[in-house]
């Protein structure tokens, strides 16, 4: 069949590979795609945004399927859009991205089918001098967040009632965050670790990919701002089999059974980023989608066809036996441009490119052709994986920033400490 991805990060370069391997694939498109995605399908240059324009595309192409890679999109309703036209795609319709969409959407969904999650109060705007007098009784830290989307910056840990109502003041005041400000959430801070869980499901069946942890900050030791994601490794050792079993039947089935319940059955990935707490896991956020870089770590430890699983959930008929894990190991390490997640300089030439080693992917995610060249176009410019048929992370550790250490440009920062927390759980 041929089919379209919607999206250009790192992600979408990693779900494209994945798919350019299955039996099932006659031509992947990309809507964007970006250069590192060029090799394994056409990078068309249509506005996603523009619903109409993607269908009638995939009507001029005989494309029968179409992965959504990006939130927005799906937010946006561009599953709505396809499938109203009769073509099968992989991400929820708008209705149920409303578990990314609205904090308070997923905050009450938990609450109502008792899915373990950081207790909360919301406020709207208007309530401003309430939402004052809560904070102010409340114990610290305490975390505010936007109710709307807010490319990961909408959360706020607050360590002391002054950043607290320095907060309040820029949400509702300022409007920071514009009108995803309209609506916060005040919530109990969590002390854990940190893990994602992904869930492919056709909204009643599910497979779990393996789990992975982020690195969000800038710094090392989860120091500094927060980021899209500065690396990731998987499997994270502290998500034992055990505790899979639990975050299965406490917070993924019921929560999937939730949606499907309340009118919303969610097909597509479901991404559950957890609090690894000493009472038990808690869920921190759902995504509609799945992670980056994350997604970089977890696809290249699947055997198996991806394009199976995801046409089949699409299609309501989830095949749970299409992919399986290898029993591997795997890291991304991000390249950024310096400055971000503040402002920062584009343009620069990459080199180091071509490694040739099977152990060893480089996705793109900010970066653009320019004659010859690959420049960096972005914050985080690339993502290093290295996989590894066994268990060994350290192992995995060393080859991808040994890849990382030969590939160049002006300006170039990463974190150096990726995967210590899952090495040091180990040792
Ligand atoms: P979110 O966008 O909800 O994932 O939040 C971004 C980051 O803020 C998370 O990855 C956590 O590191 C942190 N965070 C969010 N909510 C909490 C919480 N209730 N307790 C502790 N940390 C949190
Ligand atoms: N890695 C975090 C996210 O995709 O939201």
């Amino acid at each position: 069949m041929n089919v379209l991805l919607i999206g250009s990060g790192g992600r979408e370069h990693a779900i494209a590979l994945s798919t350019s391997r299955s039996s099932l694939l006659s031509k992947l498109f990309l809507i964007p795609g970006n250069p590192g995605t060029e090799q394994l399908g056409e990078n068309v240059n249509i506005d996603f945004k523009d619903q109409p324009a993607v269908t009638a595309f995939c009507f001029e192409k005989n494309i029968e399927f179409v992965i959504i890679g990006p939130e927005q999109p799906l937010v946006d309703g561009l599953s709505d859009y396809l499938r109203a036209s009769g073509i099968k795609v992989f991400g929820p319709d708008k209705a149920a991205a409303e578990i990314e969409s609205s904090k308070s959407f997923a905050k009450q969904l938990m609450q109502k089918y008792n899915i373990p999650t950081a207790s909360f109060s919301e406020f709207n705007k208007e309530d401003y001098e309430k939402a004052v007098e809560y904070v102010k009784s409340s114990s610290l830290p305490l975390v505010i967040k936007a109710d709307g989307l807010a490319a990961g910056k909408g959360v706020l840990i607050c360590n002391s009632l002054n950043e607290a109502l320095t907060g309040l003041e820029n949400i509702f005041v300022n409007s920071e965050f514009g009108d995803a400000g309209n609506k916060i959430i005040i919530e109990e801070f969590m002390t854990g670790e940190e893990a994602s869980i992904f869930a492919v499901t056709d909204g009643e069946n599910f497979v779990l990919l393996p789990s992975a942890q982020d690195h969000k900050r800038i710094g090392n030791n989860d120091t500094g701002k927060n980021t899209g994601g500065m690396g990731a490794y998987a499997p994270a050792p502290i998500i034992t089999d055990e505790l899979l079993k639990v975050i299965e039947t406490a917070i993924i089935k019921p929560t999937i059974d939730a949606l499907t319940s309340e009118g919303r059955a969610f097909i597509g990935c479901l991404y559950c980023g957890l609090m690894i707490t000493e009472t038990g896991p808690k869920v921190v956020e759902f995504n509609c989608r799945f992670g980056d870089p994350e997604t970089q770590a977890v696809l290249p430890l699947l055997d198996g066809d991806i394009l199976k699983l995801f046409y089949s959930a699409a299609d309501g008929h989830l095949d749970e036996s299409s992919v399986k894990y290898s029993g591997g190991t795997a890291i991304c390490v991000v390249a950024a441009s310096k400055g971000y997640p503040d402002g920062y300089e584009k343009g620069f030439e990459i080199t180091g490119l071509n490694l040739d080693d099977k152990n060893i992917v480089i996705y793109h995610a900010g970066t653009k052709r320019s004659g010859n060249k690959i420049v960096t176009n972005g914050g985080r410019v690339i993502g290093v994986t290295a996989t590894i048929p066994e268990g060994d992370l350290k192992k995995a550790k060393e080859k991808a920033y040994s890849a990382l250490s030969s590939i160049k440009f002006n300006g170039i920062y990463f974190r150096s400490d990726i995967a210590d927390k899952g090495i040091n759980r180990h040792s």
